[in-house]
């Protein structure tokens, strides 16, 4: 299947996957300029008036280095909308993405039949998140353009699929752009994405170890000292299973191992040890297993163009047979 030309102008095969809290303008606008397409939840902006201002500030910076690099690799941004009773915020933020002509919007949770006329209607594609065949077939049902596929060591709520086997099933009867997940951190592994199946990979936790990412430095330090076996895989924080740095939760006053019982349903806690609330994603931090292979915190532009490097030489390695 032809790709859409929104999907073309890239310098890697790479989405840069939005990230609650962390993906902000200046990281989105570093992943464009750099070739990947960069992604933010619209939810990120708060007040939701912010998000005029964030949709202004990527379109004219990305319009301005198109006009002053032609011959420049400009990704189309996206823009990540959560369908559910609870997003208030939603047909608000719809409206602004239609202003702003939103390339792509990426929809998590509920199938979004009731969004993709509209993105449809401005030019945009819209690509669902799934974490299984059931929901990649209500998405497709509901008109999306491309499927993430959220498999096993993902950061934030992840699948439990392995890459493997989800891609291969979805083959069988999507052939529509798919974006793969779960601790891709390196050229070569998206590569393997490529190899397996995939038109993209779809990566978050190398990102918020970057300049430009909105997280603590001791979250992102946390994250290059980390490797898989530091990664817990609980659903006490949310509800819904996720992977999440277990220094974290030790440092929070919990037992990562011995979890007290807690409301399923709540989304932040009282910590065993601390006085005032502990919060997921802010206090317990989110991250994939792909940890172990990073190393570094650098500006985006470096891990890119790191990450390229690593892609164009695994290719030729493959290239001299098995
Ligand atoms: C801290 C954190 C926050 C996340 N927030 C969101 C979010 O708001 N919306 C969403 O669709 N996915 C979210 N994700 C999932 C990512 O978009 C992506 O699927 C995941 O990071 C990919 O796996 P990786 O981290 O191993 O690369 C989050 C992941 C992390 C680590």
């Amino acid at each position: 299947m032809a790709w859409p030309q929104t999907l073309r102008p890239l310098s890697l095969p790479v989405i840069g996957a939005p990230l609650f809290i962390i993906s902000n303008p200046d990281l989105v606008i570093a992943q464009c300029k750099n070739g990947v397409i960069g992604a933010f939840p619209a939810l990120n902006a708060r007040p939701k008036e912010k998000l005029d201002d964030w949709l202004a500030a990527i379109t004219s910076e990305l319009a301005a280095f198109k006009a002053a690099h032609s011959e420049a690799e400009v990704a189309p941004f996206a823009v990540n909308q959560i369908i559910h009773a609870s997003n208030d915020r939603l047909m608000h933020d719809l409206a602004l993405c239609a202003k702003y002509k939103a390339p792509i919007v990426i929809t998590s949770l509920a199938a979004p039949s009731a969004i993709t006329p509209h993105v449809h209607a401005w030019g945009g594609l819209v690509f669902h998140d799934v974490i299984s065949v059931r929901h990649a077939k209500k998405a497709i049902e509901a008109g999306v353009d491309g499927l993430v596929l959220v498999c096993a060591g993902a950061g934030g709520h992840a699948g439990t699929l392995s890459p493997f086997a989800f891609v291969e099933e979805i083959r069988k009867f999507w052939q529509g752009p798919i974006a793969l997940s779960g601790a891709i951190a390196t050229g070569r592994a998206v590569l393997a994405a490529r190899a397996l199946g995939a038109d993209f990979a779809y990566v978050g936790t190398r990102f918020i170890a970057t300049e430009e990412a909105n997280a603590d430095a001791r979250y992102k330090q946390m994250i290059v000292e980390s490797d898989a076996a530091g990664i817990l895989t609980s659903a006490y924080f949310t509800g819904v299973s996720g992977n999440y740095l277990r220094q974290s939760v030790v440092d929070a006053g919990l037992d990562p191992d011995d979890l007290p019982e807690r409301d399923k349903t709540a989304m932040s806690f009282e910590s065993a040890k601390a006085t005032e609330a502990v919060k997921a994603w802010r206090d317990i931090y989110g991250a994939g297993q792909g940890v172990g292979a990073i190393d570094d915190v650098l500006p985006a532009a470096e891990v890119i163009a790191r990450m390229r490097r690593e892609y164009l030489a695994a290719k030729q390695d493959l290239a001299k047979g098995f």
